[in-house]
């Protein structure tokens, strides 16, 4: 069988071309299968790949009492949260719309909650206490004060970390950068001490972890290292002060490979833990980590159908039917996806633009590409879409967005079926 990105041990896809004339496949299952029965466009998953990745970070830290925190935002479809709860994972959600994701496809999940974010309702954090979630990540002084009236209200303890901002600099997209003190995310950490101290007085908040996350699509062990060091100090700091923490929590962010390229990611994921385990010789507690990406990004892919191949002067464009609603990361942060022909055909590459039919100049999928040839009517994966692909889709044009089907082993099952106008028009009133 030949991988996408061949010599290497791991694969880091789980799409294939099984030989020469046929057709790129998720695990056994034809993609161009796929397409004719539930259409284009179409988000394909490989539950597998999802599963061996988390199983990367479960292996990797199975040398202490560590929880893996999906990052529920990457990708939330049900199925796939059904799938990692049942493997053992806990998850970091955003907002009070996760944790009812997370309560209706894995209810037993809910004591492995972590609950991030800069702005938290008191009703999201009524419904999160009343669930009986792990931990609340705590970005601001007011948020602490909200949480303590709240705890107080449905007299139950909250526990909580401080989401602390390390001043650690990760190179990544600055869109998605978030360690700095200059970032609206955490509370800077010099801060931390006074507000434990501060919390340890009341009864109804429980100091239970230290949280922090750097940033997203980093390819670097060192700043979580970085970052982790300095956690690591006010851990150090607090127990002197009296205050034992039985958790840190190391957020999400470490980064793929989005090009063509060799990328192991058990090495990845090794070299990121240790890292952190270096960081955090000595605490003795739990450590919690929340990867999005890494678990579900290169596990999917958008599959969509070619419209046009269109010439505008010296440009060759090939117009899809998916659009930046569907998968907006090149529009968005000028993101590469690598994108292929679900059938090869003989001939050259082309240098063309890969589009969608919104009406915006910004609706591209690759610019000045170098594309295998493609003709209308053909079929193209646009890869590593499974993360941060569907869930950051929309209705813009009145687009219905597409299927997800999961495929397991041989078998590939719907897990959301495409939308329909009634779906899109029902809430309207007119
Ligand atoms: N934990 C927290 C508190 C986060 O804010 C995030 C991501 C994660 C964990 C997961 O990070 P990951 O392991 O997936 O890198 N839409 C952007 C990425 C936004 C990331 C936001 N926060 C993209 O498509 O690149």
């Amino acid at each position: 069988m030949r991988s996408l990105t061949p010599s290497q041990s791991s694969s880091p896809r789980p799409f294939h071309y099984l030989e020469a004339g046929a057709a790129l496949r998720c695990g056994k299952v034809s993609l161009e299968l796929l397409a004719r029965r539930y259409g284009t466009p179409l988000y394909v998953y490989s539950a597998d790949q999802i599963a061996e990745r988390l199983g990367l970070f479960q292996a990797a830290l199975a040398g202490r009492d560590a929880l893996v925190c999906y990052a529920v935002k990457a990708n939330s479809a049900l199925a796939i949260l059904k799938l990692l709860a049942g493997r053992g994972a806990g998850f970091d959600i955003v907002s009070g719309g996760e944790l009812e994701r997370v309560l209706a496809a894995a209810p037993e999940a809910a004591g492995r909650v972590v609950y991030s974010g800069v702005g938290k309702t008191a009703a999201e954090i009524d419904l999160a206490l009343t669930a009986g979630i792990l931990e609340f990540n705590v970005e601001s002084e007011a948020e602490l004060e909200l949480l303590e009236a709240r705890a107080k209200k449905l007299k139950r303890v909250a526990r909580f970390a401080l989401r602390v901002n390390p001043d650690v600099f990760a190179d990544t997209h600055p869109y998605i950068s978030t360690g700095l003190r200059e970032h609206k995310f955490g509370i800077d950490i010099r801060r931390a001490p006074a507000l434990y101290r501060k919390a340890s007085e009341s009864r109804w908040l429980e100091a239970h972890g230290v949280s922090v996350h750097i940033g997203s699509q980093i390819r670097s062990a060192e700043p979580f290292g970085a970052a982790m060091e300095r956690v690591a100090r006010l851990v150090r700091q607090l127990a002197r002060d009296g205050i034992a923490l039985k958790a840190v929590d190391a957020g999400g962010g470490l980064g793929i490979d989005y090009h063509a390229g060799k990328f192991d990611p058990a090495a990845k994921v090794a070299e990121y833990a240790a890292a952190l385990e270096t960081a955090l010789a000595g605490f003795e507690g739990r450590l919690l980590i929340e990867p999005g990406r890494f678990l579900v990004a290169q596990a999917g892919a958008l599959v969509a159908r070619v419209l046009q191949v269109k010439q505008n002067g010296k440009k060759t464009f090939v117009i899809t039917d998916a659009a930046m609603n569907d998968l907006i990361r090149p529009a968005l942060y000028q993101a590469h996806h690598e994108i292929v022909p679900v059938k090869r055909r003989a001939g050259r590459p082309r240098v063309v633009d890969v589009v969608g039919p919104v009406c915006e100049t910004g609706d591209f999928f690759a610019k000045d590409r170098k594309l295998a040839p493609v003709e209308p009517g053909d079929l193209v994966a646009l890869l590593d879409a499974g993360a941060y692909g569907m869930a950051q889709s929309s209705n813009y044009n009145t687009r219905l967005r597409p299927a997800e089907v999961l495929v397991e082993g041989g078998k590939a099952r719907l897990i959301r079926r495409r939308e329909t106008m009634a779906d899109l028009l029902g809430p309207e009133i007119f």
